[in-house]
């Protein structure tokens, strides 16, 4: 194996390995690290850009463990960046979007930030009306984590880690967390979690990126073709907490169960759609097992970029990107409009500490937390 090493200026190329002995020309997999910008208190944040062997790329940063961008090829070859972020860490820092992120410790809304765990009550920080939302004001997402770039012949990886200390946004238990982002030869983005901690808590991590699979942030996804593998979501009241109850999704603007567009429905005139603003809905994955199998998939036929989500997970959150209004600069200045995105979140259910008859999002000592989720790209 040749092994390279290349400083310039900007940045410090980590080689990763060289295509010896694969069968075409050498190819070189390399992770790239540069200083990505500092925190107010001096920290510096670096990013980490994966590359595949295909010429797919996934820029990620230890700020958030937020992929910052993605690049997938059209149907003609041709590479674009396929999410929204932004390209300086100043806007990361006051982001309410929570673009391209891990968010945790728990994804969406706990009623109320308040729930009952082994007889005693505890109040989180409430960030969201009277609610808490995705890990608090500083969850996840707003905190630094360590990273390790993960040399591998063909599949370049990063691993970051985050201590989250007990207490934090009034959670119990010491959770520690670890995230490996792979982009493999298959043209996926892999994310596999492992999760412990020293006191019974709850845990729901998920990923937050804005796919807009046209390369064009100035459109919107009203036209991409959507496919959940669910027959039924977990209904939400007005301010977006799950109900507890579970509504089957036929002959309802909710049903995805074939490829529809989604902008076919999505100003019905439907209780659920009002209360979202939109689509902002837990789907009820069909045959959850706790294997990893397709949950859904997207297609955007301007490109051909199509999309296959793969998880372990029992829910899907997807969220049309209404609470987008053109008010925040993204990358290269392009202001995110309404609906110009999507998030597809794989996860355990909103609200399900106090909700017993969901799937248990509760860790205990000695439990290891594993999720894996797989974006794979491809066209058609
Ligand atoms: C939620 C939305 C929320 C958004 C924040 C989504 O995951 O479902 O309700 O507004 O994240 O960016």
């Amino acid at each position: 194996m040749k092994k390279v090493l290349q400083l310039c200026s900007l940045c410090i190329l980590l080689l990763v390995s060289t295509g010896y002995g694969m069968s075409n020309n050498e190819v070189l997999q390399m992770i790239e690290k540069k200083l990505f910008g500092k925190l107010s208190n001096g920290s510096e944040i670096f990013a980490y850009t994966l590359k595949n062997q295909n010429g797919m790329t996934a820029e990620i940063i230890n700020y958030g463990a937020i992929v910052v961008s993605l690049t997938a090829p059209d149907r003609n070859g041709k590479f674009e960046d396929i999410v929204h972020g932004y390209d300086n860490i100043d806007s990361y820092v006051v982001d309410k979007n929570y673009f391209g992120c891990i968010v945790g410790r728990y994804g969406n809304r706990i009623g109320k930030g308040k729930f009952l765990l082994e007889g005693k009550v505890y109040q989180l920080g409430i960030n969201n009306g009277e609610n808490h939302l995705h890990g608090g004001e500083t969850g996840f997402s707003k905190r630094v984590w360590s990273a390790e770039p993960i040399e591998s012949e063909t599949d370049p990886a990063l691993k970051l880690t985050y201590v989250s200390k007990d207490g934090e946004e009034g959670y119990p238990g010491t959770v520690t967390i670890t995230v490996v982002y792979t982009l493999t030869k298959n043209n996926e983005l892999k994310i596999e979690y492992t999760g412990t901690t020293d006191k019974t808590t709850v845990f729901n991590p998920t990923h937050h990126s804005y796919f807009n699979l046209s390369g064009n942030m100035n459109t919107t996804i009203l036209d991409h073709e959507l496919e959940i593998n669910a027959d039924k979501t977990t209904p939400v009241d007005n301010e977006l907490i799950t109900t507890g109850k579970y509504a089957d999704v036929a002959n309802t603007p909710m049903d995805f169960r074939l490829p529809k567009k989604i902008g076919k429905d999505i100003n019905a005139d439907y209780e659920q759609l009002k209360f979202g603003l939109g689509y902002d809905h837990n789907w009820v994955i069909n045959g959850y097992n706790k294997k990893v199998n397709r949950v859904a998939s997207l297609y955007e036929a301007g490109s051909g970029r199509y999309m296959e989500v793969y998880s372990d997970q029992p829910g899907l959150q997807f969220y049309s990107g209404n609470f987008l209004n053109g008010s925040v600069a993204g990358k290269k200045g392009i202001k995110y409009q309404y609906r110009s995105a999507l998030c597809l979140e794989t996860q355990c259910f909103p609200d399900s500490p106090n909700k017993p008859q969901f799937p248990s999002a509760i860790l205990k000592p000695g439990d290891v937390y594993k999720q894996t989720t797989i974006y794979k790209f491809s066209t058609k």
